[in-house]
């Protein structure tokens, strides 16, 4: 029996220690982490799982980040520990948080990882999207949660910015809403407080 919850600060010393035991030493210097540097997770989506008696087998992150204009979830890291990798432990963390990713109303999500592995899951090389250097281009990687939702959607890749109309409730986007009315809704909440 599993349990899998979105992740607490009561999670995070466990899961930053697994992420430490399955990634090389100096993992947070990979450009991704540029990306997530003073941005919240999106915490919906930030997922640990344990077994029945609450050993920590696995975790999943993701934080908002932009091209232009367009909302992107990136995903990662995800990571099982190495004694119960193999299991379809790392295929039910990445089918439920993407599936949740799809219930809030995000379009598009991508990585930076191996296409062998997360090709399973229907993620393809995307081309003129340019994560910040060094990162090998074949390993940038994307899935439409909505048909068509990649389209034109090329640049590169940067921080969502606090300030970002779109990063209000940017982990709360209502199902259906687009996200021209999110953001019309967050402009009109942050001219509500100014
Ligand atoms: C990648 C990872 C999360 C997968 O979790 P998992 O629970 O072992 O995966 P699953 O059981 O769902 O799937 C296992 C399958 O994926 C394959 N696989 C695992 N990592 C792979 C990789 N990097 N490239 C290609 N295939 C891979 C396995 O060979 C196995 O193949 P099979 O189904 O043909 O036997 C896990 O191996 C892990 O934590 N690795 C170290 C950290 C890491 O590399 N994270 C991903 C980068 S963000």
């Amino acid at each position: 029996m599993y349990q899998l919850c979105p992740e607490t600060d009561h999670d995070t010393p466990e899961v930053e220690a697994l992420l430490d035991l399955c990634f090389a030493p100096g993992r947070t210097a990979l450009s991704s982490y540029r990306l997530r540097e003073g941005v919240p997770h999106v915490s919906d989506l930030c997922l640990v799982l344990r077994d029945g008696t609450g050993v920590l087998l696995g975790a999943i992150r993701y934080w908002p980040v932009r091209i232009g204009d367009d909302a992107v979830l990136l995903l990662g890291p995800v990571a099982v520990h190495p004694t119960t990798q193999g299991e379809g432990l790392g295929a039910l963390l990445m089918r439920e948080s993407l599936a949740r990713a799809r219930e809030l109303g995000w379009q598009r999500v991508m990585l930076v990882g191996d296409l062998p592995y997360y090709s399973r899951f229907g993620f393809e090389k995307l081309e003129g999207v340019e994560m910040p250097p060094p990162t090998n281009p074949d390993r940038v990687l994307g899935l439409e949660l909505v048909a068509g939702a990649w389209t034109g959607v090329t640049g590169h890749v940067t921080r969502q910015l606090a300030d970002h109309p779109a990063a209000v409730d940017a982990d709360r986007l209502p199902r259906g809403e687009s996200r021209a009315e999110t953001e019309a809704r967050a402009s009109e909440k942050l001219s509500a407080q100014s």
